[in-house]
C-alpha cells in the first residue's frame, strides 16, 4: 500500500486558525489557565478528540467565540503557527499555502500588520530550522463575508504590503449563511490588477452561497482558483469546466463531514472533477485541526473511495503545480521533488 504521509505533496486551501490541532490549542490552554488568563473551558472537552462533525451552523462560531479567545496575543500566535507547520512538515507536505484573515488583537498592541508579520517570521524561523527544511510556506491573506468594504481595503493593503515577503494572494471566505456584500466586488477587482497577485475564492460552500447571480459576480473577478465548489448549477459548471487552467481546491472530509455533501465520500464531486481536461483539481484540507483529517489521509480517502492508482495519485500532485501562487523558482523546486517521488 502507498504511504501517502512520505509522498511528496502540496496543500493550497489550509486555514491557519482552523488547523491547529487540539493538543496544541490545550497546551495553550494549560499555561493561559497557569497564569490565570483565560476562563475558558479546555479545548480537549470544548472540542472533543474524534468529534469532527460540525456543520455550518456549529462551525463557524468556534472561532468567534473561541479560538480566537485563546490564539489572543502574539507569542501564542507565534506558537500555534509553528505546531500548525510542524504538523503539515510530518505529514509530507512540502509546499504549504496557508490562509489567514488578518486580526488586530488590540489588548496586546497588536495590529493586523503586526498580524501577519508575526506569521511570516514564524515561517521563516521554522524554515531556518532542521524540521522545516523541505516544507516552504507562502501566506494568502483572506477577506471574510462579514468584511465591510473598508476592512477588505485594508486586507488587500495588507496583501501589497507584504507581496513579495511571503504574501502571493487574496481570499474571499467566511460563513457562506452571510450575504454577499456587492461593494466587496470592487475590491477583488482591484485586487485583479495587482501584478503577481493570486485569487481564490470560496465558491458555492452552501446552496445559500450559490445562486447564478452570487456565482457570476466571483467568476467575473477572474480568479486563478476557487474552494469548494460544491452548489454549482449546470450552466456554472460547464462555465467553470470552460476555464482552461483554473484550479479548484476540493476538500473531501471536510465536506463529508460537515454534511455540505450528501451520500457520503462516494458521491463527492472530487469524483466529476478530477478526470476534468482544463481544470487542475487540487485536494486540500481545509481546517484539519477541526475536521481531523490531515493531507496524506485525504489522498488514501481519494483512492478509497474512486480507484485512484498510485500513478493517478502522482499524476494529481504534480498537476497541482500549474496552479499554485509561489512563483517559478519555487515551482522548479517543486518539479525536483516531485518527479523523483
Ligand atoms: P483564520 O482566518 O486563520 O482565522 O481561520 C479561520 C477562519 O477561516 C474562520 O473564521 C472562517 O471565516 C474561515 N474559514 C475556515 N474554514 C472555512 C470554510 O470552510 N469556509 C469558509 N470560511 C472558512
Ligand atoms: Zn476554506
Amino acid at each position: 500500500m502507498l504511504d501517502y504521509k512520505a509522498l511528496p505533496k502540496i496543500e493550497l486551501h489550509a486555514h491557519l486558525s482552523g488547523s491547529i490541532s487540539r493538543q496544541c490549542l490545550h497546551e495553550v490552554w494549560l499555561l493561559k489557565k497557569a497564569a490565570d488568563e483565560t476562563d475558558l473551558q479546555d479545548p480537549l472537552i470544548e472540542m472533543p478528540p474524534g468529534k469532527h462533525d460540525y456543520d455550518l451552523k456549529t462551525f463557524f462560531p468556534l472561532f468567534s467565540s473561541y479560538i480566537y479567545n485563546l490564539v489572543n496575543d502574539g507569542p501564542v500566535l507565534r506558537y500555534t503557527t509553528l505546531s500548525v507547520l510542524r504538523d503539515f512538515a510530518e505529514d509530507g507536505v512540502v509546499y504549504l499555502e496557508l490562509r489567514t484573515t488578518p486580526r488586530a488583537m488590540p489588548a496586546v498592541g497588536l495590529t493586523e500588520a503586526d498580524y501577519v508579520r508575526t506569521i511570516l517570521d514564524t515561517i521563516a524561523e521554522f524554515e531556518r530550522s532542521a524540521e522545516g527544511k523541505t516544507l516552504r510556506t507562502k501566506l494568502i491573506l483572506s477577506i471574510d463575508r462579514r468584511n465591510n468594504p473598508t476592512q477588505a481595503r485594508q486586507v488587500l493593503a495588507l496583501c501589497k504590503q507584504f507581496l513579495g515577503l511571503g504574501v502571493v494572494g487574496i481570499d474571499l471566505c467566511g460563513n457562506p449563511a452571510v450575504p454577499l456584500d456587492p461593494q466587496l466586488a470592487p475590491v477583488f477587482e482591484d485586487a485583479r490588477c495587482v501584478p503577481g497577485l493570486g485569487m481564490t475564492l470560496h465558491f458555492a460552500e452552501a446552496e445559500c452561497s450559490g445562486s447564478d447571480a452570487e456565482l457570476d459576480m466571483l467568476l467575473s473577478w477572474r480568479p486563478d482558483r476557487l474552494g469548494h465548489v460544491i452548489c454549482v448549477s449546470e450552466r456554472v459548471r460547464r462555465e467553470i469546466a470552460g476555464r482552461k487552467g483554473i484550479g479548484l481546491e476540493l476538500c473531501l472530509s471536510c465536506n463529508v463531514h460537515a454534511g455540505m455533501v450528501h451520500g457520503g465520500f462516494e458521491s463527492h464531486h472530487f469524483g466529476e472533477w478530477w478526470k476534468a481536461a482544463d481544470a487542475v483539481v487540487v485536494l486540500s484540507t481545509d481546517d484539519v485541526g477541526i475536521f481531523g483529517s490531515p493531507l496524506s489521509n485525504e489522498y488514501a480517502l481519494a483512492a478509497q473511495h474512486f480507484g485512484l492508482s498510485r500513478a493517478h495519485i502522482c499524476g494529481l500532485i504534480r498537476k497541482g503545480l500549474d496552479v499554485i501562487f509561489g512563483g517559478e523558482e519555487e515551482k522548479s523546486r517543486l518539479r525536483d521533488i516531485l518527479w523523483k517521488a
